[in-house]
């Protein structure tokens, strides 16, 4: 006995626990396991339509297995609708799961261990990779004494052996339903059993409707329950419904980490996860959330399915918790943008970039958050990230928003020299969009606000780009007005020699060149050049 648990704490393997005990199936469970541990055969195969109980037969299979110690080589479960389930990326959980070291994936290597030492795979919902060739070669050359077991609502064919999995037998079809019953704190006494047997039939035996029957058992008499399917069939429940009852078989961490995970517009990286949701053991609370399929990752970002995110925002409500965490992500996102705004003048510009690419919609979320609860502050700091950050990456529309609010945001926290700075920026953002009488408008704005705060260098920058606008829009004499204002200011400012000064001798030379004053633009081109 100890020798057995000890053998067994060895074996490797990632199996999900199972929600709700297992009823029954033990003819099935025999014939799938002497096929399993057949020598002749490489692939077992259970097929049979949605909810006939394919994935909860291949689980039991699979854990009575390892309580046995077979497979000694590991056990590792593969839940192919998860989001990445190329080969690459199924070789890579079982390198995980059978401690064969990370990245990066050697095939050569997995087979290696395949060969050497007697592993099970399970691929549960086959059917989402059918169409993958690449896996499908990796399967049908499996290394012995490795084994494959695979479940599909499609009759695949693969070779090997193939168990059809059927309705439920009467009497299981019973047990399940009074079990499932008591979970919605249904007692179903004995005798009721032939009332029992006779709902079961009406929905085929089929365990996922048997379930969904023995919930609605709880608001209406089992006589009631099975008039209605009689007539009118099984009431499907809401998807809030389902999504409550599932809801409420995760573990108390488990739920804190749904809920909160709705705070996150586009996904999240394990550190804004980390950060953000304050869930102790968050990647087992996750593996859970995976087993209900409430939850994807891809490429290591975590989200809730969109269908799903609604309702998990509605039970963060709920929990008096939805202020807290949308603050926390709020805060989590500016510094993330201004992190990444202060590495674009860097040589690593791209993580910036990448920022501003794969967290926009969070990053806007927190702008937003702040906005609607009055922090100007943070708007604003928003604002000035963002600005460049969206910049870079081309997002012009956001890139706009961004800047309204943040200049709305400055003029109600009643900071001239900061809105004087938004209203420039915002003007030169109208001006790349072409928007040139917009752009003015903003220029005029700004310059007077800079002229109001006594900022003179910011007053000479506003001047330039206003000389520039004008000078795209064809009227020179304004142009020239304003480089000459502009260089007046810098030149007494910061000294004849400052690089700024030469930009705005440069500015005033091109206009002149363009008004056909060529001896009068000589000059400020040949000290711009000095
Ligand atoms: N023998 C059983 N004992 C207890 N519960 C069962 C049994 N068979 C199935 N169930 C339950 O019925 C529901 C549907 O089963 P399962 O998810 O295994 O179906 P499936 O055939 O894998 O469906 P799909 O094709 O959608 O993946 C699950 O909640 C599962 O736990
Ligand atoms: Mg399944």
């Amino acid at each position: 006995m100890d020798n057995l648990a000890s053998e067994q704490k060895q074996i490797p393997h990632n199996l999900p626990v199972s929600p709700q005990p297992f009823v029954d199936r033990e003819k099935e469970i025999r014939e799938v396991t002497q096929a399993l541990l057949d020598p002749y055969i490489p692939l077992v195969t259970v097929t049979g339509i949605g909810g006939i109980g394919k994935t909860a037969l291949a689980q039991e299979v699979a854990h009575r297995l390892l309580e046995q110690g077979q497979f000694a080589g590991g056990i590792c479960w593969l839940d192919c609708w998860g989001s990445d389930n190329t080969l690459d990326a199924i070789l890579r959980t079982i390198q995980t799961t059978l401690g064969l070291g990370g990245t990066p994936v050697v095939r050569e290597e997995v087979r290696r261990y395949l060969r050497t030492n007697p592993c099970l795979l399970v691929l549960d919902g086959y059917d989402a990779v059918a169409q993958d060739m690449e896996l499908l070669a990796f399967l049908e050359r499996m290394p012995e004494p490795s084994k494959a077991l695979l479940t599909s609502r499609q009759d695949i064919r693969l070779h090997g052996w193939t168990l059809a999995l059927d309705s439920l037998t009467k009497q299981d079809a019973v047990r399940l339903f009074v079990e499932a019953a008591e979970r919605h704190e249904v007692e179903v006494p004995s005798e009721q059993n032939p009332l029992v047997a006779e709902i079961c039939r009406l929905v085929d035996g089929v365990p996922m409707a048997i379930q969904l029957a023995a919930a609605q058992a709880a608001s209406m008499s089992l006589d009631t329950l099975r008039q209605r399917i009689a007539q009118v069939g099984l009431k499907v429940p809401s998807l809030e419904a389902t999504l409550r009852q599932s809801y409420s078989r995760l573990s108390e961490r488990a739920k804190a980490l749904f809920r909160r995970l709705a705070v996150f517009i586009d996904g999240a990286d394990d550190k804004a996860v980390e950060n953000v949701c304050q869930v102790e053991g968050w990647r087992e609370a996750w593996s859970e959330l995976v087993r209900f399929a409430l939850v994807r990752e891809q490429n290591r970002c975590y989200s809730l399915r969109a269908a799903i995110q609604p309702f998990a925002l509605k039970l963060l409500e709920e929990a008096g918790e939805r202020e807290k965490y949308e603050e926390r992500a709020a805060e989590y996102f500016l510094a993330l943008a201004q992190f990444g705004e202060s590495k674009l003048d860097t040589d690593e510009a791209d993580i910036g970039i990448a920022i501003a690419r794969n967290k926009r919609g969070n990053m806007l979320a927190g702008q937003e958050w702040y906005w609607v609860h009055e922090r100007w502050e943070e708007v604003i700091a928003y604002g000035y990230a963002l600005d460049r950050l969206l910049d870079v990456a081309g997002f012009w529309e956001d890139r706009l928003k961004v800047l309204q609010r943040a200049v709305e945001a400055s003029k109600r926290k009643g900071d001239a020299g900061e809105q004087a700075r938004l209203l420039h920026n915002l003007a030169i953002l109208h001006h790349e969009l072409g928007d040139y009488a917009v752009a003015l408008g903003y220029y005029q704005e700004s310059l007077a606000a800079f002229r109001e705060a006594d900022d003179r260098f910011n007053q000479a920058s506003a001047l330039n780009n206003l000389g520039s606008t004008y000078h795209v829009l064809g009227q020179m004499e304004k142009a020239l007005e304003c480089y000459q204002q502009a260089l007046a200011i810098w030149e007494k400012q910061l000294g004849p020699e400052h690089p700024q000064v030469a930009v705005a001798v440069n500015n005033l030379g091109s206009v002149l060149r363009d008004l056909g004053d060529l001896a009068g633009a000589r000059p400020y081109y040949e000290r711009a050049l000095a």
